[in-house]
């Protein structure tokens, strides 16, 4: 049964604050929870008060200090529901049992590597004790938690420490005290044994805050980057977003086993510590970047998450795409602006763009769902802070900026929703943001079709623009196909664009309706004329990716070769060398059959190379690398033969490779870097790696011989996980003898490193080859895999399924057997990861007819599979359903 949107409504009762008395043990730990509670004005007057629990044990139950007699109260598998509950302020105090060690699903309280940890979004807190879990009821707690000094010498809370002290016979305990009201989601402990790196920051109020990460003992050294990352998050949302830290303490910790990447618990963020731990041997560039990126996350969440939540799970955007944004912001100021924005939307166009097209395609802001758990998605979080962005490209940075402001003021210590936060841009803007609103209703990624037409004698360019929907999702809002665009309201689209002719940007060009570069298109179709037109220009369009749409326009690889040589805006340069790679591969692809010249191509990419490789290699490494078979899948669209698919790129690369050859070579002696330096992870040197294995990768597509032994010398003489593992990548690719004396080389030298070794199952479940999908099984049996670790199974069945186009679809459906038993043997323990693995199949409707077949099969397999999860059935009845 759905919950909808629509049927919210406020709490009928209320907590104020509540008292937690926590007693750990490994299997038997006790949680004494006294909840001081009154009627919710807002609610419904004598209403039962139901508290949600699951897999909890009820020990007692007191109202006021007295023992409730028993048929006072009903106790189920989800709830204790007290009949007639006083009309006036009472406490309960209620006394529960739960077993950490048995808590497979990673919800709740639960014990990773020996350390106690708890997750409780989105609905983790009722596995912890009865309580109204749900985020518009907020309380402020005090945590005691108690545990074996031995086991546990470290205990952490959420908000401020308070006391500590013996606590009978080996067992200590320590008080926390969280001053902000906050919903149960937010609720976190920590007790285990853990090394502490310590730091400072100085508020720019003058609070002086203590900083912890804690990590595995022996691993301090490789918290150093996350500490670092923390202090410059801290620093960069005072002066970005005027927003300040409000507890004495912030603690960081990292913990091996965790469903996802990383949560924002007040005052005490709990990681997957693939998050946190970093070094210079065990962690590529791309880690840094992503550690950097996370922490800053849910650094930021301290205000959009905490100060401000959601009033219930539907929001959920409103602190996720909000979040996601000011992430984006930040990594943009600590790196190159040009270089993450491309990396933003590549990782859009990669799993945003197939869920909106797919079956389980949903509104930014869900109208409905049976599994919230389900509903952390890439359009939550990814296309909800393009919506941001958008706004922010509306209204122009200042006034966004005082938007921001307004709505954290306004909304301050609330459960707040979309409309409280349009609203506060609303009110400084003084604009109607009702259109721009379907933004978080509408599913499905809009397709603007633009056309350019030049008149020479006037001197005038006409741009005319038109907004649609992808046929299928136009059928389900009711439309018929070949009916008029404009039958379902338009969206408000930002395009930001400019005129560039053949020596560069055409400044001259003006248009009454393009303001600060962005042409507003809320129509279903429009058209625009510059004036100052005297040569036939080529439109950059979308700017810097400003909406998250899909272009269709005309254009000729020489119209994009003059913005990749002469535009402005890096991003466009960037997407013309893609939109010329991609006519190529696609034609391939479909096996048009006309003799593919890349001459000119390779020509423009040399010039390119020659003029910037060495000023911006990584902007260079993006411009050379060849869009990857997902990207090339989803600009086909249907019909898809992934095999016909890695043909084209695999030819592509090479031709690119043969062309560029002797530069390529020389590229990779110009980056080399200088005997004795140091590493250092800045985006600058990181830019340089970067580029040199873009290089290698397009010199062993053209010459396997040779790639082999650059691959081979690389690999012995890394003193980084960028360079090793790039040359095991470009190895992996390259069967025989060498490849496998370098993965077992690597396998032994990592033997003791779990994340490492997640890298190590990633290369080898995405080779693509036709005996992958056997090595994967056989990997599955490897003593450092475990089905109980969620990074292993990501690393190794994710790898495949998401990954490796070719082997996962598979056309006797060997693949899809394959993840389909997965699934079904992981639904048991760990539903959430099972439900993600699922998703593997999300594009199953695009495939050929065959192939097609072959996954629906699958997919009803696990369908019939009796006592499945509420989190698998919601996945795969989606997946079954909108054909
Ligand atoms: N709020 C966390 C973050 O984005 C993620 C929590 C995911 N929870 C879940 N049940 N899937 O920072
Ligand atoms: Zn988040």
């Amino acid at each position: 049964i759905p919950i909808r949107l629509a049927d919210y409504r406020p709490s009928d009762h209320l907590i104020d604050r509540v008292a937690l008395d926590i007693s750990l043990d490994a299997h038997a730990t006790r949680v004494t929870a006294t909840l001081s509670l009154r009627p919710n004005p807002a609610g419904r007057a004598g209403a039962d008060l139901v508290l949600d629990g699951e897999d909890l044990t009820l020990l007692s139950f007191e109202r006021d200090g007295v023992a409730l007699a028993p048929d006072a109260y009903t106790v189920t598998d989800t709830a204790l529901i007290l009949r007639y509950p006083p009309a006036e302020p009472f406490t309960l105090t209620i006394r529960t049992q739960v077993d950490p060690s048995a808590n497979t699903r990673l919800m709740g309280l639960y014990r990773s590597n020996g350390v106690y940890c708890t997750q409780c979004e989105a609905d983790g807190f009722r596995r912890i004790t009865y309580f109204l879990d749900r985020p518009d009821v907020m309380a402020v707690y005090t945590t005691r938690i108690e545990a074996d000094r031995e086991e546990a010498p470290v205990l952490l809370g959420n908000g401020n420490p308070i006391e500590a002290g013996d606590a009978g016979p080996g067992r200590h305990f320590a008080v926390w005290h969280d001053p902000h009201p906050k919903p149960a989601y937010l609720f976190a402990l920590v007790g285990g044994r853990l090394d502490r790196l310590g730091g400072r920051f100085t508020t720019r109020d003058g609070r002086e805050v203590d900083l912890g990460i804690f990590v595995e003992p022996g691993k301090a050294e490789r918290a150093a980057y996350a500490l670092d990352a923390v202090i410059r998050s801290m620093a960069w949302d005072e002066t970005a977003f005027g927003r300040i830290y409000d507890l004495d303490v912030f603690n960081v910790v990292a913990v091996s086993d965790f469903n996802m990447g990383a949560m924002e618990n007040k005052g005490l963020n709990i990681f997957n510590d693939r998050y946190v731990l970093a070094s210079p041997e065990t962690a590529t560039d791309a880690d840094y970047a992503a550690i950097e990126a996370i922490i800053a996350h849910e650094y930021f969440h301290n205000w959009s998450g905490n100060r401000v939540t959601c009033r219930d799970w539907f929001q959920l955007c409103l602190k996720e795409g909000l979040t996601v944004f000011r992430d984006q912001e930040f990594s943009s100021d600590m790196r190159s602006r040009a270089v993450h924005r491309i990396g933003e939307v590549r990782t859009l166009r990669a799993r945003q763009f197939p869920e909106d097209t797919g079956p389980l395609a949903h509104p930014v802001r869900p109208q409905q769902y049976a599994e919230i758990n389900n509903f952390y998605t890439a359009t939550v979080y990814e296309k909800g802070a393009e919506i941001v962005r958008m706004l922010r490209t509306l209204l122009g940075p200042d006034v966004f900026a005082r938007g921001m402001d307004r709505y954290f003021s306004e909304c301050d210590g609330t459960a707040a929703t979309v409309e409280d936060f349009l609203a506060a841009f609303a009110a400084v803007s003084g604009l109607d943001l009702t259109a721009f609103a379907r933004w978080y209703e509408r599913p499905g990624t809009p397709v603007v079709t633009v056309e350019g037409e030049h008149q020479a004698a006037a001197g005038t360019y006409t741009l005319r623009f038109r907004q649609d929907l992808p046929s299928a999702l136009a059928q389900g809002l009711g439309r018929q196909p070949g009916q008029e665009a404009d039958a379902t309201p338009p969206l408000v689209i930002p395009v930001a664009l400019g005129l560039v002719g053949p020596e560069g940007v055409l400044r001259e060009a003006v248009s009454d309706r393009v303001h600060d570069g962005v042409f507003v298109l809320e129509r279903a179709s429009d058209t625009i004329t510059f004036t100052g037109v005297p040569v036939a220009p080529v439109a950059s369009l979308f700017r810097g990716f400003s909406a998250p749409v899909r272009v269709a326009a005309v254009a000729t690889d020489a119209d994009r070769l003059v913005l990749l040589a002469h535009d402005t805006d890096p991003f466009n340069r960037w997407q013309a060398a893609q939109d010329v790679a991609m006519a190529r591969l696609v034609a391939d692809a479909r096996g048009v059959d006309r003799p593919m010249d890349n001459a000119g191509f390779v020509a423009a990419l040399a010039t390119f190379l020659d003029r910037e490789a060495l000023s911006d290699p990584a902007f260079a490494a993006l411009v050379l690398t060849v869009p990857s078979e997902g990207d090339i899948a989803n600009t086909l669209g249907q019909s898809i033969d992934p095999d016909a698919i890695h043909r084209a790129r695999t030819d592509l690369r090479r031709s690119l490779g043969r062309g560029l050859f002797e530069r390529l070579t020389r590229l990779r002696e110009a980056l080399a870097d200088p005997a004795g330096s140091r590493f250092s992870p800045d985006a600058a040197s990181a830019g340089r790696r970067a580029l040199r294995n873009v290089a290698l990768d397009l010199i062993a597509g053209a010459d396997p011989q040779a790639g082999l032994a650059l691959a081979a010398a690389q690999f012995d003489a890394a003193t980084t996980m960028t360079d090793r593992l790039a040359a095991l990548s470009a190895l992996a690719l390259i069967p025989g003898p060498t490849r496998e004396s370098a993965l077992s080389a690597f396998a032994e030298r990592f033997a003791h490193e779990p994340l490492v070794l997640d890298k190590w199952f990633a290369i080898q479940a995405t080779i693509p080859e036709a005996d992958t999908l056997d090595r994967v099984r056989r990997l599955q049996a490897h003593p450092a895999f475990a089905m109980t670790n969620p990074n292993r199974v990501r690393s190794l069945v994710g790898s495949f399924s998401a990954g490796n186009p070719t082997q996962f679809n598979r056309a006797d459906g060997a693949g899809y057997d394959f993840l389909a038993e997965t699934v079904i043997a992981l639904d048991p323990t760990n539903p959430q990861i099972a439900a993600k693995l699922l998703t593997g199949f999300g594009s199953w409707r695009m495939l050929e007819p065959g192939r097609q077949a072959k996954a629906a099969q699958s997919l009803a397999a696990i369908g019939a599979r009796p006592g499945l999860s509420r989190d698998v059935s919601d996945i795969v009845g989606r997946m079954q359903n909108l054909g």
